[in-house]
């Protein structure tokens, strides 16, 4: 105990130590609760942990917001417990995925740079607890977060009060990798000076006036490690043909050997696409992006990448036995900032990202949908997809061309909900090649989709919509009365195929 409290450095707040019962205690019905966490990483953990045990003799909702997903099933538990009114801004957890699509509850799904505005702004209601995990407080009260920052900034400054959790199982040589800043508000703000993914041009901590914290809670448990599938030979396919689009900017010479700072999206196959770079010519690489996952650590191993700018870092076990061991190492690669910043609009376009994300669906004239299964149901969400395709030099979605075994294409005559308009797609990737959509009119997209990113068992299908479509004219060829036709039938017989023996086929 005595070693933890050593991790408060503002003597006047060492009085403020409560159980995580007690401060679960002062949450009241209909409150709007600030979580720190995202994507796994940095999550207040003991007191979401209390809320859920209190659940059990008493009913009441609070609205929760943080920056992304959390870790140690709270997404999960807060469900089946039926305390959560409003969610927002991104989850990734199946048990709640399920409750948002029932109709358990509300879900707000919005680009994650927006969420700081919208609070900033006073259009969502007002948060009155933030519940913070820190490693420290520091002599002047500012709290140094750990290994994420996502929303804790703007939730530290407009919350009602503050509670911290200081865990101790997070070393406190995380103290310095963080860079704090926020922009001020709309319409009267400064340019943000940041030219490089390297530089630095906040603060250590999250400044806040000490009277605010109203408690501190001493935990010791590590992030939920990250669950991501390893690179399979498909993925790997999909990074090959990157490389070979990348390569050819550079032949063009609009890319050098060094790239531009890249950006790669969470889940299974983003990480695997970048992953792929590990064998590349490629080298001094910057990384601007939101989540560092494994393959980012693999680069800076291999020394291809110099430098990386994120607001968190969900790895693998195996991954963080090695980061906390060689903290020092990477703390002098790695700059965390908030959520507003590493997806900032205004930074994506100025530094010209290279941004890889995922689509779950795209379609002939390259609209991405990213989010919702067969158009209704929820995935994830937006995240921070949106933030960086709209602004980045490139924009790129990857995806394998098949998935449920063949039940569903990937491309599709029309996108049954749209997250990334064919303005925002530049480059489409799938095992199957590449699109380089940049500079093309619709009718000459198709080609390109069909015959390079769709899976061949349903090129002749996709081609047939197409050639109908276009007898009835119009920029962007469609028969409206089938567009959806292949979800419809996806929906009514367990495949998009015509003839169900071509799913075990493929
Ligand atoms: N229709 C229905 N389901 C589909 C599908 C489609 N067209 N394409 C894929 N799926 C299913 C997969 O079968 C898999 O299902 P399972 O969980 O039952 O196995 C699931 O979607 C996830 O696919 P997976 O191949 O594991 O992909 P992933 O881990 O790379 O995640 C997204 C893909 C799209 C779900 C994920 O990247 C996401 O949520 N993206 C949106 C947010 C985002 O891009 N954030 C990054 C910004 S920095």
């Amino acid at each position: 105990m005595n070693g933890q409290l050593d991790r408060i450095r503002r003597e006047s707040l060492k009085q403020k130590v409560v159980t995580a019962e007690e401060a679960a205690s002062w949450i009241q019905d209909g409150m709007t609760l600030g979580l720190s966490g995202f994507t796994r990483a940095g999550d207040a953990k003991a007191i979401p942990e209390a809320l859920v045990k209190r659940a059990q003799k008493e009913s009441f909702k609070v609205n929760v917001f943080t920056g992304a997903s959390l870790g140690h099933d709270i997404d999960k538990l807060f469900t089946e417990a039926g305390i959560v009114n409003k969610r927002l801004p991104f989850q990734a957890d199946a048990t709640m995925r399920k409750g948002i699509n029932n109709g358990e509850l509300l879900f707000v799904d919005h680009h994650l740079s927006n969420t700081s505005e919208l609070i900033r702004g006073g259009v969502l209601p007002q948060v009155d607890i933030a519940v913070l995990e820190a490693v420290a407080i520091a002599e002047d009260g500012s709290i140094i977060p750990s290994t994420s920052i996502g929303n804790s900034l703007i939730f530290a400054e407009h919350a009602q009060s503050i509670i911290v959790e200081i865990n101790v199982a997070h070393s406190e040589e995380w103290e310095g990798v963080h860079d704090i800043y926020d922009p001020g508000v709309l319409g009267d703000r400064e340019p943000i000076p940041l030219k490089h993914p390297d530089e630095r041009i906040g603060t250590y901590g999250i400044p806040v006036d000490p009277d605010k914290i109203i408690g501190i809670v001493l935990t010791e448990e590590y992030d939920s490690f990250s669950t991501i599938d390893q690179p399979d030979e498909e993925t790997e396919v999909m990074a090959g043909h990157l490389l070979q689009f990348l390569r050819s900017e550079i032949t063009a010479g609009r890319l050098t050997k060094e790239l531009a700072p890249l950006q790669s999206g969470i889940g299974s196959q983003a990480n695997a696409v970048l992953h792929g770079l590990l064998d590349s010519e490629f080298e001094n690489l910057e990384v601007y992006s939101e989540v560092l996952q494994d393959s980012v650590f693999e680069l800076i191993d291999a020394g291809k990448v110099k430098s990386a700018s994120c607001t968190s870092i969900t790895v693998t076990e195996e991954r963080m036995d090695i980061l906390r061991n060689n903290l020092s190492f990477y703390k002098e690669k790695i700059v965390m900032r908030p959520q507003e910043i590493s997806n900032h609009p205004e930074l994506i376009r100025r530094l010209g990202t290279i941004s890889i994300n995922t689509a779950l669906e795209f379609d002939i004239y390259g609209n991405v949908n990213s989010t919702h299964v067969t158009g209704t149901k929820m995935m994830n969400g937006i995240g921070g997809s949106g933030d960086f395709a709209r602004n980045a030099r490139l924009a790129i979605f990857v995806t394998k061309s098949l998935a449920k075994k063949g039940a569903i294409s990937s491309c599709v005559p029309f996108v049954s909900h749209v997250d990334h308009t064919e303005h925002d797609v530049d480059i489409l990737v799938t095992e199957q090649g590449y699109a380089d959509l940049r500079g093309l009119a619709p009718k000459e997209r198709v080609e390109l989709i069909i015959n390079r990113c769709a899976h061949p068992s349903y090129r002749q299908e996709l081609w047939a919509y197409y050639e109908e479509a276009a007898l009835r004219g119009g920029h962007t060829p469609h028969i409206l009365e089938k567009a959806l036709s292949w979800h419809i039938r996806l929906s009514e017989t367990g495949t998009m195929r015509e003839s169900k023996e071509e799913v075990t086929q493929s």
